[in-house]
């Protein structure tokens, strides 16, 4: 931290003289820089709301404060950040209370004593046993001149009301909040257009066999949880995710003939079937991924890649195969055997880890094995609340791939006698 902004640190923890005003409106104006910086470069809504409902706390010597955000589409506002009081997500209409009103006035409301404004709502107050005094709520506008949010500071300390100086720090950092939540926002939609489109695309593939209805989104799920068993988190589990979902969109370009062909499928039908692994990859290279997603058709196209290098499409060997193909591999076999198949039962959660176990080494990495084996609770958790998806007896589509797949695990699991 440079000197200066040191010692505008130290001065902020001072006690206040009247003499320090000067000095204060200029360490102020410092954290305001300070904070809009920082609020430019967090791009997470919620991690966003936090770091303003804690700048103005700071900046306002306020007790608590309360950033809301204005939903459009329900005309309410809400707020996941409530600073101090503990409690979760508030929503309410917007023109409804205090914050509700600045919402649809877009003017400030400062007011000394919240219990004599008969906008003011003291349900929450008696909820907690809190005693709101004075309250400074603000409009954030967006770049068309709407009001997209409010800041609410609570209870000046010191037992004064908030002054016009408070008021005009607020719009300062009101004007560069506006800028860094809609940024946040629009890219927060952008994630999700991205995400639908996604899983849109996995569910048109499972749709095409009734015998694989739900199969990409079991395997995410399960990839997920056996994810985090390898501690797994954030962006790596975000392409875990994508890579799963996507795994076998190159079945897309499979003929109908072979993925619904009733029974099992003989070895030149099969090595056609191969194929998928490698048009997934295919088309997924024809897909912009996000720069730092860039490895995701990689771990979808290995995903039928084997340990001993006997895998397809590539017959890699071991070091090649990427963490994350390794554990869609695991999630795919996993699925295979504890969804029903026309030619086998669903198999119980021991008899798959059975046969999972001796598919460890050859077929499957067995630290990734030994992560089904950790986090078999939420597996199985995550099995029930995912039951509802499985094939029905009576089916139509009882030939697929995963027959081809799962003939190629039942002899694994023959050879080692289950
Ligand atoms: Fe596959
Ligand atoms: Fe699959």
């Amino acid at each position: 931290m440079p000197a200066e902004r040191r010692a505008a640190g130290e001065r902020r923890g001072a006690p206040r003289r009247k003499s320090d005003k000067k000095v204060t409106t200029g360490s102020k104006l410092d954290l305001i820089l300070d904070v809009t910086r920082r609020l430019m470069s967090i791009t997470d809504l919620d991690a966003l709301l936090r770091d303003m409902a804690q700048a103005t706390t700071q900046l306002l010597d306020a007790d608590r404060a309360t950033i809301f955000i204005v939903d459009r589409e329900k005309n309410e506002i809400w707020s996941r950040v409530a600073l101090g009081t503990g409690v979760g997500e508030i929503r309410q209409p917007v023109g409804v209370g205090i914050a509700g009103t600045v919402a649809a006035t877009g003017e400030t409301v400062n007011i000394p004593d919240a219990y004599a404004d008969p906008r003011f709502n003291p349900e929450p107050d008696k909820r907690s046993g809190y005693r709101t005094r004075s309250l400074l709520t603000f409009p954030m506008t967006g770049q068309n001149g709407r009001v997209i949010g409010v800041f609410q500071a609570v209870n000046k300390k010191g037992r004064e009301s908030f002054n016009p100086d408070d008021e005009e720090t607020l719009s300062s950092l009101g004007a560069s909040a506006a800028v860094a939540v809609e940024n946040a926002q629009l890219l927060a939609e952008q994630k999700r257009l991205w995400e639908t489109l996604i899983e849109t695309l996995a569910v048109t593939i499972d749709a095409r066999d009734q015998q694989t209805a739900g199969h990409s989104q079991r395997v995410t799920r399960y990839a997920e949880v056996i994810g985090r068993g390898m501690g797994l988190s954030g962006l790596e589990l975000e392409k875990l995710r994508a890579a799963a979902l996507l795994h076998d969109y190159g079945k897309i370009a499979v003929r109908d003939r072979f993925l619904q062909k009733p029974g099992k499928l003989d070895d030149v039908e099969f090595e056609y079937m191969k194929a998928h692994a490698e048009r997934t990859g295919e088309f997924l290279a024809h897909l912009e991924f996000p720069h730092d997603m860039r490895d995701v058709p990689v771990i979808a196209a290995q995903h039928h890649e084997r340990m001993d290098g006997k895998g397809y499409p590539r017959g890699l060997p071991a070091e090649r195969i990427v963490l994350g193909a390794r554990i869609v591999a695991a999630a795919d076999v996993f699925d295979a055997l504890t969804a029903p198949r026309y030619y086998k039962p669903a198999y119980s959660l021991e008899k798959t880890l059975e046969i999972m176990d001796t598919m460890a080494g050859d077929h499957l990495d067995p630290a990734v094995v030994a992560a089904v084996r950790r986090s078999m609770k939420d597996l199985e958790w995550t099995l029930e609340s995912l039951k509802h998806t499985w094939p029905k007896p009576g089916d139509e589509g009882m030939g697929s791939l995963q027959d081809a797949e799962l003939s190629e695990r039942d002899r694994a699991a023959k050879a080692a006698g289950t």
